[in-house]
């Protein structure tokens, strides 16, 4: 299987090294390798039929400043002039036009390659589109960890779940929020814990996506299209994110054994992100960088996931699931 790489930051090197540690499983399983035949960041590329070592690409890029010697301008006319089976689009998040990463997946299908991506923007703007335009020409689009990155959700309720009626999905999808509120329970205020998170590398230097709630908003609006089969985008979401919740109003929530956290709620009539009021001890109330979701369904009855929703190696796991379902269905196990 050939792969290309688009966006070669955090997770498009995380995945790499994902791939040189599974080399051997990929192998036994498969008889054949992964090829990482290119990766693409935002002013050059790197290209070889043959393929690249995962690792050295990684090294070439830390070194270099750059994945490869070749320079480009349009993402997409690079993509139309290289040979590979599936595209990674691991480029960043565009929640207002879908971005470069919404190009790059719209000509990979109109291609007929396959595509794994955690990019929300695309998903959460075009998510009928994409998934019409993957079914019309015969490839799979798969999209793990675009919700709460290492923890399994989609698959989860699409395969493990699929017998079920799902009634809700609720959850904290965002990592930064949630470390946010972990620190007001404890006293600090907005301010101050919102620079804390951007110490420690959760915030981004503008935290606006995170803050604001959209980048929850996106994660609800790929899991309303996908587990009730909705057919809504991020600007359907009703959203209210943290940035006005105050040190008085954390203070009066712990009077009553609750704390306020960020959450996501989807069902067949419901679409919303905002701070609610959670009880202490609640599987929705656990503090820091983590993700967690509760997924209530009608035989089952309550699931509760948590895990790391960000990360290189984290992220990168979920693209690896989605590219061994791929292969499964490609090249089938030995
Ligand atoms: N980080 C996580 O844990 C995580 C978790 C879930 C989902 N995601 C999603 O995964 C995607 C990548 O995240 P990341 O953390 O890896 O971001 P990142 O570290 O900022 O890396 C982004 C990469 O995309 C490249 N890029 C920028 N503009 C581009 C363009 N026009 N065409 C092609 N490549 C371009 C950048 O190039 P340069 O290297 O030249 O700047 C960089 O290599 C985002 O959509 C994010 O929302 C991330």
């Amino acid at each position: 299987m050939k792969v290309f790489i688009c966006g070669f930051g955090t997770v498009g090197q995380g995945f790499c090294e994902v791939i040189a540690r599974r080399r051997q499983f990929i192998r036994d399983r498969y008889g054949e390798d992964v090829v990482i035949v290119g990766a693409m960041d935002s002013r050059s590329y790197a290209y070889d039929p043959n393929g690249f070592d995962p690792e050295r690409l990684v090294e070439r890029k830390i070194s270099d400043k750059r994945v490869g010697d070749r320079e480009y301008t349009d993402s997409v006319q690079v993509l139309e002039g290289i040979d590979y089976d599936i595209l990674v689009e691991v480029s960043p998040t565009d929640v207002k036009t879908g971005g470069v990463g919404l190009k790059n997946i719209i000509c990979a299908l109109e291609n007929k390659k396959d595509v794994i991506t955690v990019n929300k923007g695309p998903l959460a703007l075009r998510f009928s589109e994409l998934t019409d335009l993957a079914k019309r020409n015969g490839c799979l689009l798969r999209f793990e960890g675009s919700v709460g990155g290492a923890m399994p959700i989609i698959n989860l309720c699409r395969e493990n779940l699929v017998g079920e009626n799902i009634c809700s999905l609720r959850g904290i999808f965002n990592g930064t929020c949630n470390f946010i509120l972990s620190k007001m329970d404890k006293g600090q205020p907005f301010e101050q814990a919102l620079k804390e998170a951007q110490q420690m590398g959760y915030a981004e230097t503008d935290p606006t996506n995170d803050i604001e709630g959209y980048d929850s908003a996106c994660k609800i609006a790929i899991l309303a299209n996908t587990v009730f089969g909705r057919d809504v985008t991020f600007n359907d979401v009703r959203i209210t994110g943290i940035t006005s919740i105050t040190e008085d109003a954390v203070a009066l929530a712990a009077s009553r054994n609750m704390v306020i956290r960020l959450i996501g709620e989807v069902s067949e009539t419901k679409l919303e992100v905002g701070p609610r009021l959670v009880p202490k001890g609640h599987p929705l109330s656990i503090s820091g960088t983590l993700n967690t979701a509760q997924i209530l369904s009608d035989l089952a009855g309550p699931i509760t996931v948590t895990g790391r929703g960000a990360g290189r190696l984290e992220t990168a796991s979920a693209i690896l699931s989605d590219l061994v379902s791929i292969m499964d269905e490609r090249v089938k196990p030995q």
